[in-house]
């Protein structure tokens, strides 16, 4: 029997669709799930080190500023509330990931490019350096 490819491709997406779904459901000890709500560019089941590490190193580190930058605080907790879309900096952040995974795979021919990926040949930090406007205009 001749298994079209497209298949096994739907096939394999809706496995990892269906356990990312399951991991938010189960009752799971918190370092193996993740409660990640608002992510649409990220793998919705990606690990919270993972997640860390790129807020961290390729965000903060890559703009020189602090997770507030993009992320809004809760009006009655104070508390950043990290699924709040209020910033437009994260949505801001989302295309400049968008951009930057299409610069990957365009220019430098990486299949699958993914923001965190050592693969990657262009990176935040390539423009950014250390800076949230690297143009100059934004401050
Ligand atoms: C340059 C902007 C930027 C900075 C700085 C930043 N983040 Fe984020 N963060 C984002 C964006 C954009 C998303 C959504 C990604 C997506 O849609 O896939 C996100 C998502 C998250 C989420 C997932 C929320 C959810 O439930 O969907 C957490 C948690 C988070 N960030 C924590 C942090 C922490 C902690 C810091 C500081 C150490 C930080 N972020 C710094 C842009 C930023
Ligand atoms: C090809 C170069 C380039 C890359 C790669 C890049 N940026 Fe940018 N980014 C810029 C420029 C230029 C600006 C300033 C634009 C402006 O002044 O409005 C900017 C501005 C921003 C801002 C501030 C926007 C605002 O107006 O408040 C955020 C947030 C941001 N980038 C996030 C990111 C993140 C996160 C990444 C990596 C996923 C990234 N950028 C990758 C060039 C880049």
């Amino acid at each position: 029997m001749k298994i079209n490819p497209k298949l096994l491709v739907i096939i394999a997406l809706a496995t990892i669709v269906f356990t990312g779904a399951a991991a938010t459901t189960d009752l799971k000890p918190s370092e193996e799930t993740n409660t990640y709500v608002n992510l649409k560019v990220l793998p919705k089941n990606i690990s919270s080190k993972d997640l860390q590490k790129i807020m961290v190193d390729d965000f903060e580190d890559a703009l020189g500023v602090s997770c507030n930058f993009c992320h809004a605080a809760d009006k009655s907790t104070g508390k950043l509330d990290y699924a709040s879309d209020e910033k437009p900096e994260k949505a801001i952040a989302r295309s400049m990931m968008r951009m930057t995974i299409g610069i990957n795979k365009k220019y430098f021919k990486i299949k699958h490019p993914m923001i965190g990926s050592t693969e990657l040949t262009a990176t935040c930090n390539t423009c950014h350096n250390g800076v949230p406007f690297p143009d100059g205009k934004g401050n």
